[in-house]
């Protein structure tokens, strides 16, 4: 299976399980906008939870709090994203489809790249273990010549960026001959600013001072905030504050599933500290942040750091966390070291004291900042499409089983009677249940064989099954299955909670933190 048809796969897995639907979708759906089912929002939950606890209760100085969506509309001109949260928007004027700009522009960068690495590549192949690849890639004439169009058009790239030259845009486009893949041609008009904010009226009065936004990121709930939570939790700098909660933006080119959604959840942590201290604590949340991720299991490999070249209005640093998702490596999380630009903004535009008196010496300063902001929904995929497996069996059967980390499962035991026809084994079943499901999220089933029961609960990826069957009724013990090895043990009832819970409380994950 190529990575594009395992991608169609999984979304269609989604569905089928109750994991994520399109919004409204007898309506035939509302584009780049979707719904948890049943199973999804267990999982959403117990990612945020993981996130949540790691953040305000590994950290003695991080506090929590749920600010409105509905915001103040200074905020936004104070953040900057009224003036600068636009997307350079050009249209091919036979397809009549829109087209990102800058995207257009980075797609023919990164086929350059590519050519210059199968060059490599061959190379490669031709010399053996004597390849020096720093040596080929100095010297080779098409890898020389590729990399010259390539500096030359990314200059000019970064330039116009930099400039906010929307006609320099449109003429790289025209001079690297892009053309539109739908239609095949150039007929481009000009390119124009897009802001990505929704705006919605606020009350009744209807007309321009009643315009609001729908917050395009949760930051700006924590600035806003700040001196509240500074003051009444007496908290003192370096500190940080966490937040977990909706964003929108309408996102032009909206593609990938729930990578890119107009409506989507985030997870921020802004970091407080005095400036001058920040590239110390960008370096912490760098690799505090791999290491939450790293703890899930979900291989190392799959995970890089990208440091941006071109930083964001706000910032001084700022770093990506990329994953390996079937469709290549993508932005997983933002750390972005952030100045004193948002508190300072606020301060000015509300007139208020947003500065810090540090009570050791005696100091006044506007806080630096520190964040880090992951996207619930890209997290989710992260999960789901490292989980998804399609395994092959002995006697030529096949099974798919999402292997989610076992603390994540939307479902941590799955309680079957060997019979629904008998009554001593339901009894017994529910009995089992009744004792589990304080403790974990727990599905009883009687429906169908065991086998098929099993591979239900593996395509949702249920950790454990727990069979009552006629001997149980005897010697007080279950069969319990491991959703990864499918080995099947007796295990005495009384035994049960510790044993399920050895592997799937979130707890556990937390304390290798
Ligand atoms: N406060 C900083 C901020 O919002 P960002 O890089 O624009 O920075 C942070 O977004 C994270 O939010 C991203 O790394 C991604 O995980 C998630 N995210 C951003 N836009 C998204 C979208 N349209 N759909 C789903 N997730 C998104």
């Amino acid at each position: 299976m190529t990575q594009d048809e395992l991608f169609k796969v999984l979304v269609a897995h989604c569905k089928e399980y109750g994991f994520i639907f399109p919004s409204s979708e007898i309506y035939d759906g509302l584009a780049a906008v979707y719904d948890y089912g049943q199973m999804g929002v267990e999982l959403k939950n117990n990612i945020k939870k993981y996130w949540w606890d790691a953040m305000t209760r590994l950290h003695e100085n991080i506090v929590g709090i749920d600010a409105a969506i509905f915001m103040h509309p200074k905020t936004w001109v104070a953040s900057g994203h009224v003036a600068a949260f636009n997307d350079p928007l050009i249209d091919n004027k036979d397809s009549k489809k829109r087209y990102r700009a800058d995207n257009l522009i980075e797609d023919y960068l990164g086929k350059i790249e590519e050519k210059m690495d199968k060059e490599v590549e061959k190379g490669r192949k031709r010399f053996g273990d004597s390849f020096n690849e720093e040596q080929f890639r100095a010297t080779n004439p098409n890898v020389l010549r590729e990399k010259a169009k390539y500096d030359e058009i990314h200059n000019r790239y970064m330039a116009a960026e930099a400039a906010n030259d929307f006609a320099e845009y449109k003429q790289i486009i025209l001079d690297c001959g892009i053309v539109d893949p739908i239609s095949g041609t150039r007929n481009w008009t000009d390119v124009r600013q897009f802001n990505l904010m929704f705006s919605t009226q606020f009350g009744a009065a209807g007309d321009d001072t009643s315009t609001i936004y729908l917050r395009p990121e949760t930051a700006q709930g924590i600035f806003v905030d700040y001196i509240n939570v500074q003051k009444t939790g007496r908290m003192k700098i370096p500190f940080g504050m966490a937040q977990i909660g909706k964003a929108f933006r309408n996102e032009v080119v909206a593609r990938q599933f729930i990578f890119r959604m107009r409506e989507f959840e985030q997870m921020e942590m802004e970091f407080f500290c005095k400036p001058g201290t920040e590239m110390e604590w960008f370096k912490y949340w760098k690799e505090q942040r791999l290491k939450w991720h790293e703890n899930l299991g979900m291989g190392a490999e799959n995970y890089r750091f990208h440091d941006h070249e071109k930083l964001a209005h706000y910032a001084n640093a700022a770093c990506d966390i990329e994953f390996k998702f079937p469709f290549g490596f993508k932005e997983l999380e933002g750390i972005h070291s952030r100045t004193d630009f948002d508190l300072g903004n606020h301060q000015k535009l509300s007139g208020r004291n947003l500065q810090y008196f540090d009570p050791e010496t005696g100091e006044k300063y506007t806080p630096y900042c520190v964040e880090t902001s992951i996207g619930v929904d890209r997290m989710f995929l992260t999960v789901l499409s490292h989980a998804y497996t399609v395994e092959q069996l002995e006697g030529g059967d096949s099974r798919v089983v999402l292997r989610i980390p076992a603390p994540l499962a939307p479902v941590k035991v799955a309680v079957l009677p060997l019979l629904k026809t008998d009554e001593r084994l339901t009894g017994k079943a529910r009995e089992v249940l009744n004792l589990l499901k304080y403790d974990f999220a727990c599905q009883y089933e009687e429906k169908d064989t065991i086998g098929r029961r099993y591979r239900r609960q593996d395509a949702i990826g249920t950790p454990f099954c727990v069979t009552v069957d006629h001997d149980s009724l005897e010697d007080g013990c279950v069969t319990v299955r491991d959703r990864d090895t499918m080995a099947q043990e007796r295990v005495p009832v009384a035994e049960l909670r510790a044993r399920i819970d050895a592997k799937v409380n979130l707890n556990n994950l937390l304390r290798n933190l």
